[in-house]
Protein backbone atom coordinates (compact mmCIF):
# COMPACT_ATOMS: atom_id res chain seq x y z
CA UNK A 1 0.00 0.00 0.00
CA UNK A 2 1.24 3.46 -0.87
CA UNK A 3 0.21 7.03 -0.44
CA UNK A 4 0.30 9.15 -3.56
CA UNK A 5 -0.43 12.83 -3.35
CA UNK A 6 -0.27 16.09 -5.23
CA UNK A 7 2.34 18.17 -3.41
CA UNK A 8 3.09 21.90 -3.74
CA UNK A 9 5.78 21.31 -6.37
CA UNK A 10 5.88 17.58 -7.04
CA UNK A 11 3.89 14.41 -6.99
CA UNK A 12 4.75 12.54 -3.81
CA UNK A 13 4.79 8.83 -3.25
CA UNK A 14 5.07 7.90 0.42
CA UNK A 15 6.42 11.37 1.09
CA UNK A 16 9.11 11.30 -1.62
CA UNK A 17 8.94 13.23 -4.88
CA UNK A 18 7.99 11.07 -7.88
CA UNK A 19 8.29 12.14 -11.48
CA UNK A 20 5.80 10.36 -13.69
CA UNK A 21 7.32 9.14 -16.93
CA UNK A 22 4.15 7.79 -18.43
CA UNK A 23 3.05 6.49 -21.79
CA UNK A 24 -0.42 6.15 -23.28
CA UNK A 25 -1.46 2.68 -24.38
CA UNK A 26 -5.15 1.95 -24.93
CA UNK A 27 -5.95 -1.61 -23.84
CA UNK A 28 -8.83 -1.64 -26.35
CA UNK A 29 -6.43 -1.02 -29.24
CA UNK A 30 -4.14 -3.94 -28.49
CA UNK A 31 -5.03 -7.64 -28.59
CA UNK A 32 -5.17 -8.82 -24.99
CA UNK A 33 -2.56 -11.55 -25.55
CA UNK A 34 -0.12 -8.81 -26.48
CA UNK A 35 -0.65 -6.47 -23.52
CA UNK A 36 2.30 -8.03 -21.71
CA UNK A 37 4.67 -7.48 -24.61
CA UNK A 38 3.62 -3.87 -25.14
CA UNK A 39 3.81 -3.03 -21.43
CA UNK A 40 7.30 -4.54 -21.29
CA UNK A 41 8.22 -2.30 -24.23
CA UNK A 42 7.06 0.76 -22.25
CA UNK A 43 9.30 -0.30 -19.37
CA UNK A 44 12.20 -0.89 -21.76
CA UNK A 45 11.81 2.69 -23.07
CA UNK A 46 12.35 3.94 -19.53
CA UNK A 47 8.76 4.70 -18.53
CA UNK A 48 7.42 4.06 -15.04
CA UNK A 49 3.70 4.49 -15.72
CA UNK A 50 1.03 3.64 -18.30
CA UNK A 51 -2.06 5.69 -19.07
CA UNK A 52 -5.30 4.49 -20.63
CA UNK A 53 -8.69 5.88 -21.55
CA UNK A 54 -11.89 3.86 -21.19
CA UNK A 55 -14.37 3.93 -24.13
CA UNK A 56 -17.92 4.00 -22.79
CA UNK A 57 -19.49 3.04 -26.14
CA UNK A 58 -17.37 -0.10 -26.42
CA UNK A 59 -18.48 -1.35 -23.04
CA UNK A 60 -22.15 -0.29 -23.03
CA UNK A 61 -23.41 -1.03 -26.57
CA UNK A 62 -27.03 -0.64 -25.48
CA UNK A 63 -28.33 1.16 -22.39
CA UNK A 64 -27.66 -0.98 -19.34
CA UNK A 65 -26.16 -3.81 -21.43
CA UNK A 66 -22.48 -4.20 -20.60
CA UNK A 67 -19.76 -5.95 -22.55
CA UNK A 68 -16.48 -7.12 -21.04
CA UNK A 69 -16.58 -4.70 -18.14
CA UNK A 70 -13.60 -6.46 -16.55
CA UNK A 71 -11.19 -5.66 -19.39
CA UNK A 72 -9.92 -2.50 -17.70
CA UNK A 73 -9.26 -4.37 -14.46
CA UNK A 74 -7.37 -7.10 -16.27
CA UNK A 75 -5.28 -4.48 -18.03
CA UNK A 76 -4.48 -2.67 -14.79
CA UNK A 77 -3.42 -6.00 -13.29
CA UNK A 78 -1.14 -6.58 -16.29
CA UNK A 79 0.35 -3.11 -15.81
CA UNK A 80 0.96 -3.84 -12.15
CA UNK A 81 2.62 -7.11 -13.03
CA UNK A 82 4.82 -5.32 -15.55
CA UNK A 83 6.01 -2.98 -12.79
CA UNK A 84 4.21 0.14 -14.01
CA UNK A 85 2.05 2.68 -12.22
CA UNK A 86 -1.21 3.56 -13.95
CA UNK A 87 -3.29 6.61 -14.80
CA UNK A 88 -6.92 6.06 -15.76
CA UNK A 89 -8.94 8.47 -17.88
CA UNK A 90 -12.50 7.14 -17.77
CA UNK A 91 -14.10 10.03 -19.63
CA UNK A 92 -17.05 9.64 -20.00
CA UNK A 93 -15.88 11.51 -23.12
CA UNK A 94 -12.40 10.56 -24.31
CA UNK A 95 -11.86 11.98 -27.83
CA UNK A 96 -8.93 9.65 -28.77
CA UNK A 97 -9.91 9.43 -32.48
CA UNK A 98 -12.46 6.91 -31.26
CA UNK A 99 -16.02 6.62 -32.60
CA UNK A 100 -18.10 9.49 -31.11
CA UNK A 101 -15.25 10.37 -28.73
CA UNK A 102 -16.35 7.34 -26.72
CA UNK A 103 -19.92 8.50 -26.16
CA UNK A 104 -22.61 5.94 -26.97
CA UNK A 105 -24.72 6.69 -30.05
CA UNK A 106 -27.81 6.03 -27.93
CA UNK A 107 -27.01 9.05 -25.78
CA UNK A 108 -25.89 11.54 -28.45
CA UNK A 109 -28.73 10.52 -30.77
CA UNK A 110 -31.54 11.74 -28.54
CA UNK A 111 -29.56 14.40 -26.64
CA UNK A 112 -27.33 15.97 -29.31
CA UNK A 113 -25.18 18.72 -27.77
CA UNK A 114 -26.87 18.33 -24.39
CA UNK A 115 -24.36 15.50 -23.84
CA UNK A 116 -21.30 16.71 -21.91
CA UNK A 117 -23.42 19.15 -19.92
CA UNK A 118 -25.35 19.19 -16.65
CA UNK A 119 -28.35 17.73 -18.53
CA UNK A 120 -30.20 15.36 -16.17
CA UNK A 121 -30.76 12.52 -18.66
CA UNK A 122 -27.10 12.54 -19.63
CA UNK A 123 -26.07 12.77 -15.97
CA UNK A 124 -28.16 9.74 -15.04
CA UNK A 125 -26.64 7.67 -17.87
CA UNK A 126 -23.11 8.67 -16.82
CA UNK A 127 -23.88 7.87 -13.16
CA UNK A 128 -25.10 4.39 -14.10
CA UNK A 129 -22.07 3.76 -16.34
CA UNK A 130 -19.53 4.97 -13.77
CA UNK A 131 -21.22 2.92 -11.04
CA UNK A 132 -20.67 -0.15 -13.24
CA UNK A 133 -17.11 0.73 -14.27
CA UNK A 134 -15.46 2.41 -11.31
CA UNK A 135 -15.18 -0.64 -9.04
CA UNK A 136 -12.52 -1.87 -11.51
CA UNK A 137 -10.48 1.23 -10.77
CA UNK A 138 -11.23 1.75 -7.09
CA UNK A 139 -10.06 -1.75 -6.12
CA UNK A 140 -6.75 -1.11 -7.89
CA UNK A 141 -5.87 2.25 -6.43
CA UNK A 142 -2.41 2.68 -5.01
CA UNK A 143 -3.76 3.15 -1.49
CA UNK A 144 -5.24 -0.34 -1.77
CA UNK A 145 -2.09 -1.95 -3.09
CA UNK A 146 -2.84 -1.46 -6.79
CA UNK A 147 -1.10 0.55 -9.54
CA UNK A 148 -3.62 3.39 -10.05
CA UNK A 149 -2.15 6.75 -9.07
CA UNK A 150 -4.59 9.24 -10.58
CA UNK A 151 -7.96 9.51 -12.31
CA UNK A 152 -8.97 12.16 -14.85
CA UNK A 153 -12.20 14.16 -14.82
CA UNK A 154 -13.70 14.37 -18.36
CA UNK A 155 -11.22 15.09 -21.17
CA UNK A 156 -10.07 18.44 -22.49
CA UNK A 157 -13.46 19.79 -21.50
CA UNK A 158 -12.25 23.35 -22.11
CA UNK A 159 -11.99 22.59 -25.83
CA UNK A 160 -15.70 21.89 -25.83
CA UNK A 161 -17.74 23.70 -23.20
CA UNK A 162 -17.92 25.85 -20.12
CA UNK A 163 -20.42 23.99 -17.94
CA UNK A 164 -18.60 24.19 -14.61
CA UNK A 165 -21.56 22.61 -12.90
CA UNK A 166 -21.22 19.50 -15.08
CA UNK A 167 -17.53 19.14 -14.22
CA UNK A 168 -18.25 19.57 -10.52
CA UNK A 169 -20.96 16.90 -10.72
CA UNK A 170 -18.52 14.52 -12.39
CA UNK A 171 -15.90 15.18 -9.72
CA UNK A 172 -18.47 14.50 -6.99
CA UNK A 173 -19.60 11.32 -8.73
CA UNK A 174 -16.02 10.00 -8.86
CA UNK A 175 -15.52 10.80 -5.18
CA UNK A 176 -18.86 9.22 -4.22
CA UNK A 177 -17.92 6.05 -6.08
CA UNK A 178 -14.78 5.71 -3.99
CA UNK A 179 -11.97 7.34 -5.95
CA UNK A 180 -9.45 8.23 -3.25
CA UNK A 181 -6.36 8.92 -5.39
CA UNK A 182 -5.86 12.43 -6.80
CA UNK A 183 -8.16 13.65 -9.56
CA UNK A 184 -6.97 15.87 -12.40
CA UNK A 185 -8.15 17.56 -15.57
CA UNK A 186 -6.23 18.03 -18.81
CA UNK A 187 -6.59 20.86 -21.34
CA UNK A 188 -4.83 22.72 -24.08
CA UNK A 189 -2.49 25.40 -22.69
CA UNK A 190 -4.76 28.28 -23.61
CA UNK A 191 -6.65 30.58 -21.27
CA UNK A 192 -10.13 29.75 -22.51
CA UNK A 193 -9.40 26.03 -22.41
CA UNK A 194 -7.94 26.11 -18.93
CA UNK A 195 -10.77 28.25 -17.58
CA UNK A 196 -13.45 26.16 -19.31
CA UNK A 197 -11.95 22.80 -18.39
CA UNK A 198 -10.56 23.31 -14.90
CA UNK A 199 -12.22 22.39 -11.62
CA UNK A 200 -11.32 24.42 -8.52
CA UNK A 201 -9.22 22.32 -6.15
CA UNK A 202 -8.46 19.67 -8.78
CA UNK A 203 -4.99 19.44 -10.35
CA UNK A 204 -4.85 20.91 -13.86
CA UNK A 205 -2.46 19.47 -16.47
CA UNK A 206 -1.70 20.57 -20.04
CA UNK A 207 -1.66 18.82 -23.42
CA UNK A 208 0.71 19.88 -26.21
CA UNK A 209 3.27 18.66 -28.71
CA UNK A 210 6.01 21.26 -28.28
CA UNK A 211 6.90 24.50 -26.54
CA UNK A 212 6.83 23.17 -22.96
CA UNK A 213 8.21 26.33 -21.35
CA UNK A 214 5.53 28.58 -22.83
CA UNK A 215 2.79 26.02 -22.19
CA UNK A 216 3.69 25.60 -18.52
CA UNK A 217 3.97 29.38 -18.12
CA UNK A 218 0.36 29.66 -19.31
CA UNK A 219 -0.67 26.87 -16.95
CA UNK A 220 1.10 28.63 -14.07
CA UNK A 221 -0.93 31.74 -14.82
CA UNK A 222 -3.96 29.74 -13.72
CA UNK A 223 -2.36 27.42 -11.17
CA UNK A 224 0.54 29.04 -9.32
CA UNK A 225 1.21 25.83 -7.36
CA UNK A 226 1.19 22.08 -7.91
CA UNK A 227 3.25 19.63 -9.93
CA UNK A 228 3.58 20.33 -13.64
CA UNK A 229 2.53 17.63 -16.02
CA UNK A 230 2.07 17.35 -19.76
CA UNK A 231 -0.75 14.82 -19.82
CA UNK A 232 -0.57 14.41 -23.59
CA UNK A 233 2.77 14.99 -25.19
CA UNK A 234 1.82 14.47 -28.84
CA UNK A 235 4.97 12.80 -30.08
CA UNK A 236 3.26 11.78 -33.33
CA UNK A 237 -0.16 12.21 -34.89
CA UNK A 238 -3.02 10.27 -36.46
CA UNK A 239 -4.09 9.87 -40.10
CA UNK A 240 -7.30 10.52 -42.04
CA UNK A 241 -8.55 8.58 -45.03
CA UNK A 242 -7.67 10.46 -48.19
CA UNK A 243 -4.86 12.50 -46.62
CA UNK A 244 -1.11 12.04 -46.13
CA UNK A 245 0.55 9.90 -43.46
CA UNK A 246 1.56 11.99 -40.45
CA UNK A 247 5.20 11.74 -39.43
CA UNK A 248 7.08 13.51 -36.68
CA UNK A 249 10.83 13.44 -36.89
CA UNK A 250 12.33 11.54 -33.91
CA UNK A 251 15.01 14.13 -33.10
CA UNK A 252 12.48 16.93 -33.00
CA UNK A 253 10.16 14.90 -30.77
CA UNK A 254 13.03 13.94 -28.45
CA UNK A 255 14.01 17.60 -28.06
CA UNK A 256 10.42 18.53 -27.19
CA UNK A 257 10.41 15.74 -24.59
CA UNK A 258 13.66 16.98 -23.14
CA UNK A 259 12.21 20.47 -22.77
CA UNK A 260 9.26 19.08 -20.77
CA UNK A 261 11.57 17.20 -18.44
CA UNK A 262 13.91 20.18 -18.07
CA UNK A 263 10.94 22.12 -16.73
CA UNK A 264 10.84 19.62 -13.86
CA UNK A 265 7.56 18.28 -15.19
CA UNK A 266 6.03 14.84 -15.44
CA UNK A 267 4.94 13.57 -18.84
CA UNK A 268 2.59 11.16 -20.54
CA UNK A 269 3.65 10.27 -24.09
CA UNK A 270 0.62 10.32 -26.34
CA UNK A 271 0.94 7.70 -27.70
CA UNK A 272 3.71 5.42 -26.39
CA UNK A 273 2.09 2.69 -28.48
CA UNK A 274 -1.00 3.59 -30.49
CA UNK A 275 -2.15 0.17 -31.69
CA UNK A 276 -5.17 -0.30 -33.91
CA UNK A 277 -8.81 0.82 -33.93
CA UNK A 278 -10.02 -2.73 -34.46
CA UNK A 279 -13.69 -3.47 -34.99
CA UNK A 280 -14.52 -0.34 -37.00
CA UNK A 281 -14.22 1.88 -33.92
CA UNK A 282 -12.14 4.62 -35.58
CA UNK A 283 -13.81 8.00 -35.24
CA UNK A 284 -13.68 11.16 -37.33
CA UNK A 285 -12.85 14.83 -37.13
CA UNK A 286 -14.19 17.97 -38.75
CA UNK A 287 -11.69 20.10 -40.65
CA UNK A 288 -10.84 23.73 -40.00
CA UNK A 289 -9.72 26.00 -37.24
CA UNK A 290 -13.04 25.66 -35.42
CA UNK A 291 -13.47 21.97 -36.26
CA UNK A 292 -16.70 22.62 -38.08
CA UNK A 293 -15.66 21.90 -41.67
CA UNK A 294 -15.38 18.84 -43.89
CA UNK A 295 -15.62 15.35 -42.42
CA UNK A 296 -12.20 13.75 -41.93
CA UNK A 297 -12.67 10.07 -41.06
CA UNK A 298 -9.82 8.45 -39.12
CA UNK A 299 -7.98 5.45 -40.53
CA UNK A 300 -7.99 2.05 -38.81
CA UNK A 301 -4.34 2.12 -37.83
CA UNK A 302 -3.56 4.14 -34.72
CA UNK A 303 0.16 3.75 -35.25
CA UNK A 304 0.40 7.46 -34.42
CA UNK A 305 4.04 7.50 -35.51
CA UNK A 306 4.58 6.53 -31.88
CA UNK A 307 7.92 5.26 -30.52
CA UNK A 308 6.50 1.71 -30.43
CA UNK A 309 4.85 1.18 -33.81
CA UNK A 310 1.53 -0.49 -34.57
CA UNK A 311 3.34 -3.84 -34.86
CA UNK A 312 4.89 -3.44 -31.43
CA UNK A 313 8.36 -2.76 -32.81
CA UNK A 314 10.77 -0.16 -31.45
CA UNK A 315 11.33 2.72 -33.87
CA UNK A 316 14.21 5.23 -33.98
CA UNK A 317 11.93 7.45 -31.84
CA UNK A 318 11.90 4.71 -29.19
CA UNK A 319 15.69 4.79 -28.91
CA UNK A 320 15.82 8.60 -29.00
CA UNK A 321 13.25 8.80 -26.18
CA UNK A 322 15.00 6.11 -24.17
CA UNK A 323 18.13 8.19 -24.20
CA UNK A 324 16.33 11.33 -23.05
CA UNK A 325 14.35 9.49 -20.37
CA UNK A 326 17.45 7.72 -19.01
CA UNK A 327 18.67 10.95 -17.43
CA UNK A 328 15.47 11.24 -15.39
CA UNK A 329 14.76 7.63 -14.44
CA UNK A 330 15.54 6.27 -10.99
CA UNK A 331 17.11 3.12 -12.40
CA UNK A 332 18.28 1.91 -15.81
CA UNK A 333 15.45 0.41 -17.87
CA UNK A 334 15.18 -3.35 -18.42
CA UNK A 335 16.11 -4.75 -21.83
CA UNK A 336 13.64 -5.18 -24.67
CA UNK A 337 11.30 -8.17 -24.46
CA UNK A 338 11.63 -10.75 -27.25
CA UNK A 339 9.81 -9.64 -30.42
CA UNK A 340 6.48 -11.43 -31.03
CA UNK A 341 6.60 -14.15 -33.69
CA UNK A 342 5.90 -13.13 -37.27
CA UNK A 343 3.91 -15.07 -39.87
CA UNK A 344 6.08 -17.66 -41.62
CA UNK A 345 5.27 -18.12 -45.29
CA UNK A 346 3.25 -15.44 -47.10
CA UNK A 347 -0.25 -16.49 -48.12
CA UNK A 348 -2.28 -15.67 -51.22
CA UNK A 349 -5.92 -16.57 -50.62
CA UNK A 350 -8.39 -16.28 -53.51
CA UNK A 351 -12.02 -15.66 -52.54
CA UNK A 352 -14.01 -18.83 -52.47
CA UNK A 353 -17.61 -17.71 -52.19
CA UNK A 354 -19.83 -14.79 -51.33
CA UNK A 355 -23.26 -13.62 -50.23
CA UNK A 356 -24.79 -10.55 -51.94
CA UNK A 357 -25.17 -7.57 -49.62
CA UNK A 358 -28.97 -7.66 -49.69
CA UNK A 359 -28.94 -11.20 -48.35
CA UNK A 360 -26.46 -10.31 -45.63
CA UNK A 361 -28.81 -7.52 -44.59
CA UNK A 362 -31.82 -9.82 -44.72
CA UNK A 363 -30.14 -12.31 -42.38
CA UNK A 364 -28.12 -10.09 -40.02
CA UNK A 365 -29.86 -6.72 -40.22
CA UNK A 366 -32.29 -5.10 -37.80
CA UNK A 367 -36.01 -4.82 -38.45
CA UNK A 368 -37.15 -2.80 -41.46
CA UNK A 369 -38.93 0.44 -40.61
CA UNK A 370 -41.17 2.57 -42.77
CA UNK A 371 -41.92 6.25 -42.29
CA UNK A 372 -42.29 9.55 -44.11
CA UNK A 373 -38.59 10.50 -43.77
CA UNK A 374 -35.35 8.53 -43.56
CA UNK A 375 -34.53 7.76 -39.92
CA UNK A 376 -31.01 8.44 -38.65
CA UNK A 377 -28.57 5.66 -37.79
CA UNK A 378 -29.18 6.54 -34.16
CA UNK A 379 -32.93 6.05 -34.52
CA UNK A 380 -32.23 2.65 -36.05
CA UNK A 381 -29.78 1.82 -33.24
CA UNK A 382 -26.82 1.46 -35.58
CA UNK A 383 -23.51 2.48 -34.06
CA UNK A 384 -20.96 1.16 -36.55
CA UNK A 385 -22.24 -0.21 -39.84
CA UNK A 386 -24.65 0.75 -42.57
CA UNK A 387 -28.27 1.46 -43.39
CA UNK A 388 -30.18 0.70 -46.56
CA UNK A 389 -32.81 3.30 -47.40
CA UNK A 390 -35.37 2.33 -50.04
CA UNK A 391 -37.66 4.91 -51.62
CA UNK A 392 -39.93 5.08 -54.64
CA UNK A 393 -39.82 7.94 -57.13
CA UNK A 394 -43.44 8.33 -58.30
CA UNK A 395 -44.12 8.42 -62.02
CA UNK A 396 -44.47 8.88 -64.78
CA UNK A 397 -42.29 11.95 -64.59
CA UNK A 398 -39.31 13.28 -66.47
CA UNK A 399 -35.71 12.91 -65.20
CA UNK A 400 -34.75 15.21 -62.33
CA UNK A 401 -31.74 15.34 -60.00
CA UNK A 402 -31.98 12.97 -57.07
CA UNK A 403 -30.24 14.12 -53.91
CA UNK A 404 -29.61 13.41 -50.25
CA UNK A 405 -28.63 16.80 -48.79
CA UNK A 406 -27.07 16.54 -45.34
CA UNK A 407 -25.99 12.98 -46.06
CA UNK A 408 -23.64 11.46 -43.53
CA UNK A 409 -21.49 10.00 -44.74
CA UNK A 410 -21.57 8.10 -47.99
CA UNK A 411 -24.13 6.12 -49.99
CA UNK A 412 -23.77 3.73 -52.89
CA UNK A 413 -27.00 4.25 -54.88
CA UNK A 414 -28.89 1.77 -57.04
CA UNK A 415 -31.77 2.85 -59.30
CA UNK A 416 -33.98 -0.06 -60.34
CA UNK A 417 -31.19 -2.41 -59.28
CA UNK A 418 -28.47 -0.70 -61.34
CA UNK A 419 -25.59 1.15 -59.72
CA UNK A 420 -26.14 4.87 -60.28
CA UNK A 421 -23.30 6.47 -58.32
CA UNK A 422 -21.93 7.31 -54.91
CA UNK A 423 -23.28 10.21 -52.86
CA UNK A 424 -21.23 11.98 -50.21
CA UNK A 425 -21.69 14.95 -47.93
CA UNK A 426 -19.93 17.14 -50.53
CA UNK A 427 -21.57 15.54 -53.58
CA UNK A 428 -25.10 14.71 -52.45
CA UNK A 429 -26.58 14.73 -55.99
CA UNK A 430 -26.54 11.73 -58.35
CA UNK A 431 -24.53 12.39 -61.54
CA UNK A 432 -27.45 11.46 -63.85
CA UNK A 433 -31.04 12.65 -63.33
CA UNK A 434 -33.58 9.95 -62.51
CA UNK A 435 -36.96 9.52 -64.22
CA UNK A 436 -40.04 8.14 -62.43
CA UNK A 437 -41.34 5.68 -61.61
CA UNK A 438 -38.20 4.20 -60.12
CA UNK A 439 -37.12 2.28 -57.06
CA UNK A 440 -34.03 3.76 -55.37
CA UNK A 441 -31.79 2.11 -52.79
CA UNK A 442 -29.16 4.03 -50.86
CA UNK A 443 -26.63 1.83 -49.06
CA UNK A 444 -25.45 4.39 -46.56
CA UNK A 445 -22.33 4.11 -44.42
CA UNK A 446 -21.11 5.90 -41.36
CA UNK A 447 -17.39 6.56 -41.75
CA UNK A 448 -17.05 7.10 -38.01
CA UNK A 449 -18.70 9.60 -35.71
CA UNK A 450 -17.00 12.89 -34.98
CA UNK A 451 -15.09 12.75 -31.70
CA UNK A 452 -13.79 16.29 -31.24
CA UNK A 453 -15.21 19.81 -31.27
CA UNK A 454 -18.68 21.27 -31.62
CA UNK A 455 -19.89 18.59 -34.06
CA UNK A 456 -19.09 15.73 -31.65
CA UNK A 457 -21.90 13.21 -31.64
CA UNK A 458 -23.70 14.50 -34.73
CA UNK A 459 -26.08 11.91 -36.20
CA UNK A 460 -25.42 9.73 -39.24
CA UNK A 461 -27.66 8.91 -42.19
CA UNK A 462 -29.77 10.83 -44.69
CA UNK A 463 -30.31 13.60 -42.16
CA UNK A 464 -31.75 16.11 -44.67
CA UNK A 465 -34.17 13.68 -46.32
CA UNK A 466 -34.19 12.39 -49.91
CA UNK A 467 -35.23 14.70 -52.72
CA UNK A 468 -36.27 14.59 -56.35
CA UNK A 469 -35.72 18.05 -57.75
CA UNK A 470 -37.15 20.16 -54.85
CA UNK A 471 -39.65 17.55 -53.80
CA UNK A 472 -39.10 15.42 -50.72
CA UNK A 473 -39.45 11.73 -51.48
CA UNK A 474 -41.69 10.45 -48.73
CA UNK A 475 -42.35 6.91 -47.65
CA UNK A 476 -38.88 5.62 -46.86
CA UNK A 477 -38.10 2.09 -45.78
CA UNK A 478 -34.92 1.67 -43.74
CA UNK A 479 -32.96 -1.21 -42.37
CA UNK A 480 -29.72 -1.14 -40.39
CA UNK A 481 -26.82 -3.57 -40.27
CA UNK A 482 -24.70 -3.28 -37.13
CA UNK A 483 -21.13 -4.48 -37.39
CA UNK A 484 -21.47 -6.40 -34.15
CA UNK A 485 -23.98 -8.68 -35.91
CA UNK A 486 -20.85 -10.37 -37.31
CA UNK A 487 -19.72 -11.27 -33.79
CA UNK A 488 -22.07 -14.26 -34.07
CA UNK A 489 -19.77 -16.37 -36.26
CA UNK A 490 -22.24 -19.27 -36.56
CA UNK A 491 -24.86 -16.92 -37.99
CA UNK A 492 -22.34 -15.60 -40.50
CA UNK A 493 -21.31 -19.13 -41.51
CA UNK A 494 -24.98 -20.05 -41.96
CA UNK A 495 -25.45 -17.34 -44.64
CA UNK A 496 -26.28 -18.60 -48.16
CA UNK A 497 -22.74 -18.45 -49.60
CA UNK A 498 -22.39 -19.38 -53.26
CA UNK A 499 -19.36 -19.44 -55.58
CA UNK A 500 -18.18 -15.88 -56.23
CA UNK A 501 -18.99 -15.00 -59.86
CA UNK A 502 -16.18 -12.43 -60.07
CA UNK A 503 -18.49 -9.54 -60.93
CA UNK A 504 -17.08 -7.38 -58.15
CA UNK A 505 -20.53 -6.71 -56.66
CA UNK A 506 -20.89 -5.57 -53.06
CA UNK A 507 -21.29 -8.44 -50.62
CA UNK A 508 -19.70 -10.59 -47.97
CA UNK A 509 -16.81 -12.56 -49.46
CA UNK A 510 -15.04 -15.49 -47.89
CA UNK A 511 -11.51 -16.79 -48.37
CA UNK A 512 -9.50 -19.48 -46.66
CA UNK A 513 -5.86 -18.78 -45.83
CA UNK A 514 -3.54 -21.74 -45.15
CA UNK A 515 -1.23 -20.59 -42.37
CA UNK A 516 2.18 -22.08 -41.70
CA UNK A 517 3.94 -20.43 -38.79
CA UNK A 518 1.25 -18.28 -37.15
CA UNK A 519 2.40 -14.84 -36.01
CA UNK A 520 1.95 -11.13 -36.59
CA UNK A 521 0.96 -10.40 -40.18
CA UNK A 522 0.00 -7.69 -42.61
CA UNK A 523 -3.18 -8.14 -44.67
CA UNK A 524 -3.48 -6.56 -48.11
CA UNK A 525 -6.62 -6.31 -50.23
CA UNK A 526 -5.46 -5.57 -53.77
CA UNK A 527 -8.30 -4.49 -56.04
CA UNK A 528 -10.85 -4.09 -53.24
CA UNK A 529 -12.48 -0.74 -52.55
CA UNK A 530 -13.95 -0.19 -49.08
CA UNK A 531 -15.41 -2.24 -46.29
CA UNK A 532 -14.50 -4.29 -43.27
CA UNK A 533 -12.44 -7.44 -42.85
CA UNK A 534 -12.40 -10.24 -40.27
CA UNK A 535 -9.87 -13.01 -39.66
CA UNK A 536 -11.19 -16.00 -37.74
CA UNK A 537 -14.10 -13.84 -36.61
CA UNK A 538 -11.86 -11.00 -35.30
CA UNK A 539 -12.69 -7.68 -36.97
CA UNK A 540 -9.47 -6.00 -38.12
CA UNK A 541 -11.34 -2.81 -39.04
CA UNK A 542 -12.12 -0.75 -42.10
CA UNK A 543 -10.05 -0.86 -45.29
CA UNK A 544 -10.28 1.72 -48.06
CA UNK A 545 -8.34 1.95 -51.31
CA UNK A 546 -8.28 5.74 -50.84
CA UNK A 547 -5.28 5.36 -48.52
CA UNK A 548 -2.97 6.37 -46.98
CA UNK A 549 -3.36 3.09 -45.09
CA UNK A 550 -2.83 0.24 -47.55
CA UNK A 551 -2.69 -2.81 -45.29
CA UNK A 552 -4.17 -3.95 -42.01
CA UNK A 553 -2.41 -5.28 -38.95
CA UNK A 554 -3.30 -8.88 -38.06
CA UNK A 555 -2.31 -9.66 -34.47
CA UNK A 556 -0.55 -13.04 -34.38
CA UNK A 557 -2.87 -14.48 -31.70
CA UNK A 558 -5.79 -14.18 -34.14
CA UNK A 559 -4.16 -16.61 -36.57
CA UNK A 560 -3.71 -20.33 -36.06
CA UNK A 561 -1.92 -23.09 -37.93
CA UNK A 562 -3.86 -24.46 -40.89
CA UNK A 563 -6.95 -22.98 -42.49
CA UNK A 564 -7.90 -19.46 -41.33
CA UNK A 565 -11.16 -17.94 -42.38
CA UNK A 566 -11.19 -14.42 -43.86
CA UNK A 567 -14.43 -12.49 -44.36
CA UNK A 568 -14.47 -9.31 -46.42
CA UNK A 569 -17.57 -7.12 -46.35
CA UNK A 570 -17.09 -5.09 -49.55
CA UNK A 571 -19.43 -2.16 -49.97
CA UNK A 572 -18.47 -0.90 -53.39
CA UNK A 573 -16.32 -2.97 -55.76
CA UNK A 574 -14.76 -6.27 -54.72
CA UNK A 575 -11.37 -7.75 -55.57
CA UNK A 576 -10.62 -11.43 -56.00
CA UNK A 577 -8.05 -12.39 -53.33
CA UNK A 578 -6.45 -11.30 -50.07
CA UNK A 579 -2.76 -11.48 -49.18
CA UNK A 580 -1.06 -12.07 -45.87
CA UNK A 581 2.60 -11.49 -45.27
CA UNK A 582 4.96 -11.59 -42.32
CA UNK A 583 6.42 -8.63 -40.51
CA UNK A 584 10.11 -8.16 -40.94
CA UNK A 585 12.65 -5.60 -39.90
CA UNK A 586 12.54 -2.87 -37.30
CA UNK A 587 9.83 -0.23 -37.09
CA UNK A 588 10.36 3.03 -38.96
C1 LIG B 1 -6.61 15.53 -27.69
C2 LIG B 1 -7.41 14.45 -27.00
C3 LIG B 1 -6.87 13.07 -27.26
C4 LIG B 1 -6.50 12.90 -28.70
C5 LIG B 1 -5.52 13.97 -29.12
C6 LIG B 1 -5.09 13.90 -30.56
O1 LIG B 1 -5.55 15.89 -26.95
O2 LIG B 1 -7.50 14.67 -25.62
O3 LIG B 1 -7.86 12.15 -26.89
O4 LIG B 1 -7.66 12.98 -29.47
O5 LIG B 1 -6.12 15.21 -28.97
O6 LIG B 1 -4.63 12.65 -30.89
Amino acid sequence: MHEFRVGEDDFELDGRPLRLLSGALHYFRVHESQWGHRLAMLRAMGLNCVETYVPWNLHEPRPGEYRDLDALGRFLDAAHEAGLWAIVRPGPYICAEWENGGLPHWITGPLGPRARTRDAVYGAAVARWFAALLPQVVARQVDRGGPVLMVQVENEYGSYGSDARYLAQLRDLLLDLGVSVPLFTSDGPEDHMLTGGGVPGVLATANFGSGARAAFATLRGHRPKGPLMCMEFWCGWFDHWGAGHAVREPGDAAEALREILECGASVNLYMAHGGTSFGGWAGANRAGELHDGRLLPDVTSYDYDAPIDEYGRPTPKFFAFREVLAAYAEEPPPGLPPAPPSLGAPVFAPVRDRVPLAEVLAALGGPETEGPLPPSFEELDVDRGLVRYTVRVPGPRQPYPLSAPGLRDRAVVYVDGRRAGVLTEEQPVLPEPVAGPAEVELWTESLGRVGYGPRTGEPKGATGGLRHERQFLHGVRARGLRLDAFDAAERVRALPFTAAPGDGAAGLYRASAEIRGAGDARLRLPGWTRGFVWVNGFCLGRYWSLGPQDSLYVPGPVLREGACEVWVLELEEAGTAVELSGVSGPGS
